[in-house]
């Protein structure tokens, strides 16, 4: 979808207006985000009336793919019937994810909990007759993992939203205001409401790119949302004011220049269910998980179940698999900090927030010697982590006259191995530090 990823892609580039913080926020912005920072790991879901018929949620209509009296039939067939919020929750529990992002409202504008702003919803509209978020809060609050709302501001079904399908729109803001003023008035009521409701912990709002934050009023949005929670997160969809960066299915080779940010990533291809095989091995969600981490992000997970609330049976193997290597290895991810600079180590690290333990991710099936460069410290021990194996290290080239520190050669051999990532814990003498200078004397 060429319109949908330029879009995305510009949010990205987008940078966060950091002035744009509220007076209504108590806490210090660093507080604040700190549980979010130590997380690591979210589960995003898409579950909506595209699930029915299996096509792309929202853009399937407004790119012309199927019309949107087609699109809407499948309200009709939305009946969440197996839907078991508990079931979901626990499996999002055995991944490991200390947060999850659910679709209260996605850019087709049908609400996933009782609005009462209108009758578009998945209580009011559909067989199912019920509100697909309160169960799913109630669930994961019972399990502290923190609840986030996604919420799309596009609605693409408002008779007063401007914008409807790819080459047409309703009328243009500039031309008439009291009409946005209704729409502003309807989605800015919906926030309450889900504000009110459900308390999120974290709000994730999509689709900010379809008008300016002047348009959108985010700095009353933020406020509305603060003034309910003050430790509220927003995701930085918000024109400039959010709080935290959302690079969409990929992020940059090497480290984004971020405070905070979040990769989030499909399990398949697609957000929502859909005949799509294209499913990313647990090796490969975990070693990008493991990158995001070593770079200072998170990860945000998507799963999209079936509209009777079935996860996909792909999904449910990708996030126990996820969670028994996170069982294994958690100490090196969660309340970790981003790890050292490219160049001393070929691969992913992470750092203990003392700075004092450095973690090796080796990906694949490496053994044999593994060399760490620049390395001022002296090491205390050398473990794999989850089967607390000692492994031996040797310094090679320490020259006397010289501040250039030895390299560590480390001989993994090849029974520790993990069958994902396996991971050494590298215990320093105290802080890490690095050397940087030029080689010889320098
Ligand atoms: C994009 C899409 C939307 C999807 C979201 C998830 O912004 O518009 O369909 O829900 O990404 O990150």
């Amino acid at each position: 979808m060429k319109i949908k990823s330029t879009v995305a892609g510009l949010c990205f580039l987008s940078a966060l207006n950091v002035n744009a913080q509220s007076k209504v926020e108590a806490t210090g912005i660093k507080d604040k985000m700190q549980w979010f920072a130590d997380a690591k790991l979210g589960i995003f879901i898409h579950e909506g009336i595209y699930a029915v018929n299996g096509i792309d949620e929202s853009w399937s209509f407004h790119n012309k793919k199927i019309s949107y009296a087609d699109y809407m039939k499948q309200l009709k067939g939305f009946t969440l019937k197996k839907y078991d919020p508990a079931f979901w929750a626990d499996l999002i529990q055995e991944s490991g994810a200390r947060y999850a992002v659910i679709t209260t409202k996605h850019h087709d504008g049908v609400a996933m909990y009782d609005t009462k702003m209108n009758n578009l919803s998945s209580v009011k509209a559909t067989p199912a007759k019920k509100d697909m978020v309160k169960p799913f809060f109630e669930e994961l609050r019972k399990r502290n993992i923190k609840c986030g709302a996604y919420y799309s501001l596009i609605d693409w079904s408002h008779p007063d939203y401007p914008g409807f399908l790819k080459d047409s729109s309703r009328y243009k803001v500039a031309s008439d205001y009291p009409r946005w003023n209704r729409f502003r008035n309807f989605f800015q009521g919906q926030i309450s409401e889900i504000s009110t409701q459900f308390k999120p912990d974290l709000w994730w709002f999509d689709g900010d790119w379809e008008h300016s934050a002047e348009e959108w009023e985010s700095q009353k949005v933020r406020n509305i949302i603060l003034a309910g929670n003050p430790n509220a997160i927003i995701n930085g969809r918000l024109q400039g004011y959010g709080d935290y960066e959302t690079p969409e299915q990929n992020f940059p080779v090497s480290r984004p220049n971020y405070n905070w940010w979040e990769l989030c990533m499909t399990t398949n291809d697609n957000w929502g269910f859909h005949h799509d095989n294209n499913w990313k091995t647990p090796h490969e969600v975990i070693t990008i998980f493991v990158d995001a981490v070593a770079n200072g992000g998170n990860l945000l997970l998507d799963m999209g179940p079936m509209e009777d609330g079935t996860i996909p049976a792909e999904q449910v193997n990708v996030l126990k698999e996820l969670g028994a290597w996170n069982k294994k290895h958690g100490e090196a991810i969660f309340e970790t900090v981003a790890g050292i600079p490219q160049g001393h180590f070929y691969g992913a690290t992470t750092l203990s927030k003392d700075s004092s333990v450095l973690y090796l991710f080796l990906q694949g099936k490496i053994s044999g010697e593994i060399t760490l460069k620049g390395l001022k410290n002296k090491i205390d021990n050398i473990t794999v982590l989850g089967n607390g194996t000692k492994i031996e290290h040797k310094i090679v080239g320490k020259i006397s006259w010289s501040p250039v520190p030895g390299l560590v050669y480390i001989n993994v051999p090849e029974n520790v191995l993990d069958k994902y990532v396996t991971v050494l814990k590298v215990k320093l003498d105290g802080p890490i530090r690095l050397y940087s200078g030029r080689g010889g004397l320098q």
